[in-house]
């Protein structure tokens, strides 16, 4: 039984990282309140699409021990450069507990 229930909880891990980009892009949306019609919400997933690849990027360098710090996703994730640049001088901090894909 025991056993049983660690293959279950390996197998709804790994589906949860198999989750496909428009999946991520529904529960990231769920999960920062965002609503867009459909124009902007096909401009906002290829913004968040490059976030994800960042991301992956970013943390394949951690996981090698070439930098110090994961990266993850937050509600800037499907903003633009240009969006983004207009926070400067803010921080956006990113405590390693957000450094989730969930
Ligand atoms: C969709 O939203 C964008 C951004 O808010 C807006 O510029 C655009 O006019 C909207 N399009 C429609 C069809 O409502």
């Amino acid at each position: 039984m025991k056993f049983f229930c660690i293959y279950i909880l390996v197998g709804l891990i790994a589906l949860n990282y198999g989750l496909n980009d428009e999946e991520e892009w529904k529960q990231y949306k769920a999960k920062f309140n965002k609503q867009y019609n459909e124009t902007e919400d096909a401009r906002r997933f290829q913004l968040f699409k490059t976030t994800l690849e960042e991301n992956a990027k970013q943390n394949e360098k951690f996981l090698k021990g070439e930098s110090t710090w994961q990266a993850g996703l937050n509600k800037f994730s499907d903003w633009t450069l240009e969006e983004k640049r207009h926070l400067s001088g803010l921080a956006v901090p990113l405590p390693s507990s957000a450094a989730t894909f969930a």
